[in-house]
């Protein structure tokens, strides 16, 4: 399998990178390995519904209009947003992209938009925004759920006409960039809950790209964790046999709530220790029958109705595990889940855990310690 290369300078602020990325050479590819972007084959593997997600990312690169990437966390958003850029017309441009969430509130609409000299104390210099780092290249907004409502109107003149005011400047600059927005949201949701804007959401969801979970595409899991092994056991320099049929179909068959970075992590493990028991272990949560859901076995049953209970029912029991091992601090456990807080709050409401200790009801985790 031929790994291709893709530079991304990654900067300054946690979880916001900017970069120029290019496409280099196949002579330059010796030897080079990147996450970055995967190949085709891997990135889309050979499911019908990534052959829908393919179709659509081919059609849409080419053309200067907002795309909203939707997916649950770990899906693979970001490389989708990746091969949109390397496949535009801007893709000589820089690649910028802004983690909503990982930037301290105070600070968003300066980091997004720049500021001018002594547009507040401390600003001692102009200093451009994200918005204008992207100029003829891409501006990747993740996670645009946690997008505060102010900077959403900024965000959508910036859209409607190509304009933006950097904080303290007395004119409008102007901005040739594609954007493209993602979340693990329901932004449909949040317009209800009075959170996002929907003159937004209509402008930034011209073309939508939903990116399937792991377990809608579990033919592809084979080629993917192929293609993480010879990564990783490049990188730790440890060298590892394919995975074992066996161990593949019990991967096929586990739910992963976290979707390709759980598979990831887990890929890691099994070069790190050498062992395909590490996979063993981990999928099974040390009993290999609680991959068979509690059903009915005589009658009729709706499938799907019993499919989606049972992974609710596995998705909480993973969390509470997790809950557990970070002493009930929420925060904390949302990070490890590779989940917003926000996002952590709605499953727990949903799976009826209570948000504070319920006094003398000993079952009650004790939450609200973060
Ligand atoms: N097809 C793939 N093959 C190999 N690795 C992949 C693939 N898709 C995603 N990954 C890896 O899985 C991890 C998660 O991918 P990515 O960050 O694109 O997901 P995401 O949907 O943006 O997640 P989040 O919602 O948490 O931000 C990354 O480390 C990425 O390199
Ligand atoms: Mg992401």
């Amino acid at each position: 399998m031929r790994l291709r290369r893709v530079e991304l300078n990654d900067s300054v602020l946690d979880g916001v990178a900017v970069g120029t990325m290019t496409r280099p050479s196949s002579s330059r590819l010796s030897g080079e390995i990147s996450l970055s972007v995967p190949p085709d084959e891997v990135v889309f593997g050979r499911s019908e519904v990534m052959r829908v997600v393919r179709q659509k990312l081919d059609k849409v690169a080419g053309a200067n209009i907002p795309v909203l990437i939707e997916g649950e966390s770990g899906t693979g958003k970001e490389i989708i947003a990746k091969l949109i850029h390397v496949r535009s017309p801007w893709d000589t441009g820089p690649f910028v992209k802004v983690n909503c969430p990982a930037i301290p509130g105070t600070l968003v609409e300066s980091e997004l938009f720049g500021y001018e000299k002594g547009a507040f104390t401390g600003a001692n210099g102009t200093k451009p925004g994200r918005v204008e780092s992207a100029q003829n290249g891409t501006l990747f907004l993740d996670e645009i759920a946690e997008l505060e409502m102010g900077l959403q109107a900024k965000l959508l003149q910036l859209l409607q006409d190509g304009q933006f005011c950097p904080i303290g400047a007395q004119e409008d600059k102007r901005v040739d960039v594609r954007v493209v927005c993602a979340t693990n949201r329901n932004l449909e949701e949040e317009i209800e809950q009075g959170s996002f804007r929907q003159d937004l959401y209509y402008r930034i969801n011209v073309v939508n790209i939903h990116v399937p979970s792991l377990r809608e595409r579990v033919v592809d899991i084979p080629v993917i964790c192929d293609f993480l092994r010879q990564v990783y056991s490049e990188k730790f320099n440890r060298p590892t046999r394919p995975l074992s049929a066996r161990r593949l179909d019990m991967m096929q068959r586990y739910h992963w709530p976290g979707n390709i970075r759980e598979l990831e992590n887990l890929i890691k493990r099994y070069v790190i220790l050498g062992s395909e028991d590490a996979i063993t272990v981990e999928l099974s949560g040390g009993n290999t029958s609680s991959f068979i859901p509690d059903i009915p076995i005589s009658g009729s049953i709706s499938l799907k109705k019993v499919t989606r209970q049972a992974m609710r029912e596995f998705e909480s029991k993973i969390i509470l595990k997790i809950l557990q091992t970070h002493n009930w601090n929420r925060k904390r456990a949302a990070s490890a889940l590779n989940i917003s807080y926000r996002a952590l709050l709605y499953k727990l409401k949903e799976a009826g855990v209570p948000a504070r200790k319920v006094a003398g009801s000993p079952q009650s985790p004790e939450l609200g310690n973060d």
